[in-house]
This record gives C-alpha cells, structure tokens and sequence, in this order.
C-alpha cells in the first residue's frame, strides 16, 4: 500500500532530509585515504545523537541479523550495505556511502559515492553518469505518469555506457518508514503505479562498471559484484506535491567534484 503523505508529513520529512545533508557536508572532507571506515561509523554515530535524530539503519533488519552500523560504507566492487571496519580508505578507492535519519518521527535517506584521493578515469565516469542516471530518474518523476519512467530514464542511460544496472535492489518510498511502497527498480520491472501528490520516493541507482549481477557476502549483508569491478550508488529523497517534484535531501555534488 502506497502511502501518501500530507504538508505537514512533507515539512517533517524535508527537515529530517536537511539535517542529513548537513552531516554530509560535513563528512565528506573527512573520506580521505589513510581513514578506517569504522572511524566513520563513530563520527556518524555521534553527529547525528548532538543533532537530536536518531541513525535509522542502526538495527535495522530485513534479513535475519540486524543492521549494526548508522551507515552504510561500500568501498570499490561492494555496492551498497557495506559495514564499518577496520579497514582503511585507500587512494582511488570509490566510497559509497548511504544513510538515513529518522526526526520526530520522519525519516531521510541519502547516498553519494566519493573518489578518495586520485580516482581513475574510468571510476571517475563510473562516478559521474550514476550521478546522472539519478538526476535522470527524478526529472522523470510527474503526477499522473506512471512510475515505471523513472526506471526507464535510469536504465536507459547506464545502458547507453555499457554498464550494469543492479536488479537485485532498488529505490523505494520513504518518509514515515524507511522501506515503504512503492518499489523504484532501475531498470522497468514490476508494479506500475501512477505518480500522485503526497509522494515520497527515495531513488537510488546502483550501477556496475561490468556485470549487474551481485552476490551478498556471508555477514549477510555487504553486497559485491559478481565480477569484482566498481560499482557507483547515489540516492536523493524526493516529494511530489502540487504537482511538483522536490528533493528533499540537498545536492552534495558540488562538495564531492571539486
Ligand atoms: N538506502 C538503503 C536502502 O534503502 C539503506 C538501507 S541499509 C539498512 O536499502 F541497514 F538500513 F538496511
Ligand atoms: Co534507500
């Protein structure tokens, strides 16, 4: 059941978006190689307990074991859920990070994908289009169209480079849970719902350098490529109302290419 949500709902669910981005921008000069992502975990951990939100995915299950971190730290060929170690960022390393905030009771999500130190060109493009296969998706969004597009305008662009788009996850509605309906896969697949007001979608193009294919590791949640080759993820929460699209979460790009 798609869950629609009302002005005040929205105003809840962009301010919990705001303060995420704002530890974004605060974290992210701080992904240098020589860092262990755990130390990251600790840094998240504590901004987000002064900021008054609560780390969303800490404790979170869909699988058996819960989620033990408040973010999610995917280096290099680990795609998304990665967890906090001991390891350390290394130069050209491609930093995946994803998380979320729950504010009196409403909740964010948000993912970028950062080149530690000097990045190769072909991460660096990797990088680049996943980031605009995410803006293609929300340009897609539109009251009264049907879902399905966003997919297609994602998928047709990764397409267009050769890369591979991650079938085995994909966007979703968010705000009042982390995981609500509708799903948002990247590529067309499954229901397809019309777009309507009072909408709140996380969109999160996951994409491959080689095959779509993953596996997941045996903590039960890292999920890697089949093939061992980088993988990008960006995610922006997004609204519709009025007719409009709005994301939530704010732009980070201009922190990360510099
Ligand atoms: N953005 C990711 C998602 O929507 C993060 C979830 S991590 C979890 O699936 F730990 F909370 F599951
Ligand atoms: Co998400």
């Amino acid at each position: 059941m798609i869950r629609l949500k009302n002005e005040k709902q929205i105003e809840g669910i962009r301010k919990s978006c705001k303060m995420l981005s704002a530890m974004y921008r605060e974290l992210i000069p701080l992904v240098k190689p020589g860092i262990q992502t755990i130390e990251i975990d600790m840094w998240v951990r504590d901004w987000i307990k002064k900021a008054g939100g609560r780390p969303v995915f800490l404790g979170y299950t869909i699988k058996k074991k819960p989620y033990p971190a408040a973010i999610c730290i995917s280096v290099n060929e680990e795609v998304i859920h990665g967890i906090p170690s001991k390891r350390r960022i290394h130069d050209g390393d491609l930093v995946s990070l994803d998380c979320g905030i729950e504010l009196d009771g409403f909740i964010s999500d948000q993912a970028v994908s950062i080149e530690a130190g000097n990045a190769g060109e072909t991460v660096h493009e990797l990088n680049k289009v996943t980031l605009e296969c995410l803006y293609r998706g929300i340009t897609a969004v539109k009251a009264g169209d049907r879902l399905l597009q966003v997919s297609r305008a994602v998928e047709s662009h990764a397409k267009s480079f050769g890369y591979g788009i991650v079938y085995d996850f994909c966007g979703h509605g968010t705000g009042i849970q982390l995981h609500e309906d509708p799903q948002v896969p990247n590529y067309p697949h499954g229901p397809n719902p019309k777009m309507s007001n009072g909408m709140v979608l996380a969109i999160e193009p996951m994409i491959n350098a080689g095959t779509g294919d993953v596996r997941v590791l045996d903590d039960e949640w890292t999920v890697i490529t089949a093939d061992g080759k980088v993988s990008a993820h960006w995610e922006h929460t997004i609204a519709v109302f009025n007719g409009n699209t709005e994301i939530l979460t704010d732009p980070l790009e201009s922190y990360i290419f510099v």
